[in-house]
């Protein structure tokens, strides 16, 4: 085998998906232990007081300049090297979070097994499902009372349209936890005892052999009858469909007592796909292909005004990047050397030399690249596939607050809407601006880089949260305007409705069922 292809093979690059307070943190952090990216020993693990771990946290994380809340986080473990892409929760959602979905090759959906499924695990899963990437599943927090295991795997069959595997069952829950059924490695994992009795192999019949305390409790013979069910009624296990993103395996455990933790993450090492091919606007490139290429899928501005740099985020699909190396911009044509610029987003911040398939690379960026860009070594400009354009779900009238600072007002919207940062939109008749963003960060760093960048304070008005939908027939006019109901232009000048809500657009419906409308990203 090459050295590339093996290299390429041993990559596993991941986003956590997941609702704020899932345990996406407490999870991440598990696995950076295991892979010693972090040494926290007993810190984390024996986290009592949330306050002392946190300060603790901080520490390390100046020591080691490394945060769990850094963009990407990367750790090798037993030959593989994996690469964590955070998804920002509540206030630092924005379209970057999805597009961040873009870049990965798998994903891992942490639910709350005392909530279920929730609104912004269900729009990251949506963004997953339409790509087709296989998604992993971890129920956490079984040492609380949470749902019963049963309803939550029909939840994520009914609400996500997904099929499930689990791969371990609960042994009880909350204070009756006693482990958990490896319906995989055959064997019981308990909960809260000493690693070396830890793991009861079970039998031929999925049973304990001989005498054992764990089979004096009813929640043995109970979990026994579970899996019964499960092998009758449930799915079948299959790489191949996990791999298609049809089946998502479930595993259920405990981020923070680090429960499950480590058979989680071994399992899914080996069901999680490497580097695939990638499309391009001219077929698809092998990531084992020798020369270099990878796509611009975030740009990340930097908010602190003594510095005006801004990060572009490449994923590297084919190729080796090495530093100091010459790459074409696709889109201009134009050459650069990537030398000075290059700093690689992991662990320490360490200055990348090389980096392969599924690695992601960060490039100090002072405003060449526009997210979905392609760079390639050689002389061929492939384009990888436009990324997705997702739906807004939050508006805000802009305009510039000195009139005399017209032309650096338009400069910076124009540029900032080009790069992909926000979305534009305008009022039918006077065009005046508005705003469209999935996350109200997206406007604070609109409003701060178009004071810092371009010297143009603005005034911005928030019109609050609205559907949009586009509408089909372009002969349609303002008639169909009110309030409730908004006709404007998007960038392109497409006509779309802002609807004041769903029942808004309901009625807009009933009232106009010839008016054709669309949302070309449906992840409401
Ligand atoms: P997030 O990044 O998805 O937002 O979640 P995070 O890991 O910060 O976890 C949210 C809360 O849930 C934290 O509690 C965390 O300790 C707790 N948690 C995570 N995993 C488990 C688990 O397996 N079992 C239980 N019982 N709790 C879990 P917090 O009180 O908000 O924070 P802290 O003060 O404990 O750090």
């Amino acid at each position: 085998m090459s050295t590339l292809k093996k290299e390429v093979q041993s990559r596993k690059t991941f986003a956590i998906i997941s609702h704020p307070d899932a345990g996406k943190t407490t999870l991440t952090e598990q696995l950076l232990l295991f892979g010693g990216a972090i040494r926290a020993a007993g810190t984390v693990k024996g986290k009592k007081s949330g306050k002392f771990a946190t300060s603790d946290w901080m520490e390390i994380e100046k020591q080691r300049g490394i945060s769990v809340t850094s963009s990407v986080m990367q750790f090798d473990y037993d030959g593989y090297r994996v690469n964590i892409l955070d998804t920002p929760g509540h206030q630092d959602f924005s379209e970057d979070t999805y597009r961040t979905l873009m870049a990965v090759d798998s994903a891992v959906m942490i639910i709350d097994a005392a909530k279920g499924i929730e609104a912004q695990t269900l729009k990251l899963f949506k963004v997953c499902k339409m790509r087709g990437i296989p998604i992993f599943t971890f129920m956490n927090k079984l040492d609380r009372q949470g749902k019963a295991p049963l309803e939550l795997l029909a939840e994520l069959e009914e609400v996500m349209g997904i099929e499930t595997y689990p791969m371990n069952w609960p042994i009880g829950m909350g204070k009756e936890f006693l482990g958990i059924y490896d319906r995989h490695h055959k064997r019981i994992e308990q909960f809260r005892v000493e690693e070396d009795q830890r793991f009861i192999p079970l039998n031929q019949d999925g049973e304990i052999e001989g005498d054992h305390s764990l089979k004096q409790s009813g929640l043995y013979d109970q979990t026994l009858e579970e899996i019964e069910l499960l092998n009758e009624a449930g799915n079948d296990f299959s790489s191949e469909r996990i791999a298609a993103g049809d089946l998502t395996p479930v595993f259920f455990g405990s981020a923070l007592t680090n429960f499950g933790v480590q058979t989680f993450l071994e399992t899914y090492l080996k069901y999680a796909p490497s580097p695939q091919p990638r499309k391009t606007t001219t077929g698809e490139i092998d990531p084992e292909n020798e020369e270099f290429s990878g796509f611009v899928f975030k740009i990340q501005a930097n908010m602190n005004p003594a510095h005006r740099d801004r990060i572009a985020f490449v994923r590297v699909c084919s190729g080796k990047f090495e530093r100091g190396m010459s790459v074409t911009l696709s889109r201009t044509g134009k050459s650069m050397k990537l030398s000075q610029s290059t700093s690689f987003l992991a662990e320490e911040r360490a200055t990348v030399e090389e980096a392969v398939s599924g690695d992601i690379v960060g490039l100090y960026d002072t405003g060449t690249y526009q997210i979905g860009d392609t760079i390639v070594g050689g002389k061929d400009k492939i384009q990888y596939e436009r990324l997705p354009q997702f739906t807004p779900e939050l508006f805000m009238k802009v305009t510039a607050k000195n009139v005399m600072k017209q032309k650096s007002f338009h400069k910076g919207v124009q540029q900032l809407v080009q790069e992909g940062a926000i979305q534009l939109f305008k009022t039918y008749r006077t065009e005046d601006y508005i705003l469209g963003a999935v996350g109200q960060l997206q406007f604070e760093v609109f409003e701060h880089r178009m004071k810092n960048e371009y010297n143009a304070e603005v005034l911005m008005e928030p019109m609050g949260n609205k559907v949009a939908r586009w509408v089909e027939d372009q002969t349609i006019d303002d008639r169909y305007s009110s309030s409730r109901s908004m006709l404007v232009k998007d960038r392109y000048d497409q006509l779309v409705f802002l609807y004041e809500n769903e029942f808004a657009l309901r009625w807009f419906q009933d009232k106009n069922p010839d008016i054709k409308l669309s949302n070309p990203m449906d992840l409401s």
